[in-house]
């Protein structure tokens, strides 16, 4: 059983956005998967990298879309990833320091994290870019 399964309810309605997520979905899975394997700390530092690229990689073709389409949230919703791509950062600096491993609190926070942004903040991205201009 997967940590996080990308269930119907996370689908937003638009293919590229609904692509990421569930490529976002996979890569949180990885790095579970690494923690409760037990796997050190050079290691897990790799996949949580791994994921970090792909979480800006996301981050910025939504950003593209938002500007596209004269979004009114970006300023907001935009401020809410770079809040996140900062803990990322912060996590993987501390984690190479040796000052902090990943622990099943922060794979929860992700988890939720991911859960109630797409929720929210990506839902009513996906319904703006789908009305017609
Ligand atoms: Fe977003
Ligand atoms: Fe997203």
């Amino acid at each position: 059983m997967p940590f996080v399964v990308f269930e119907e309810r996370f689908r937003v309605g638009h293919p590229e956005i609904d692509r990421q997520h569930a490529e976002l979905f996979d890569r949180v899975n990885r790095l579970h998967d690494a923690m409760i394997a037990g796997h050190g700390r050079a290691e897990v530092g790799q996949v949580l990298a791994f994921l970090r690229h792909y979480t800006v990689t996301h981050f910025q073709t939504e950003e593209k879309f938002m500007q596209e389409s004269g979004y009114g949230g970006y300023a907001r919703h935009k401020a809410i990833h770079d809040d996140l791509t900062r803990k990322v950062l912060e996590l993987e600096a501390a984690l190479e320091a040796g000052s902090a491993t990943l622990s099943i609190t922060t794979m929860n926070f992700l988890k939720d994290w991911l859960a109630h942004h797409i929720g929210g903040e990506d839902q009513r991205l996906a319904d703006h870019l789908r009305k017609p201009a």
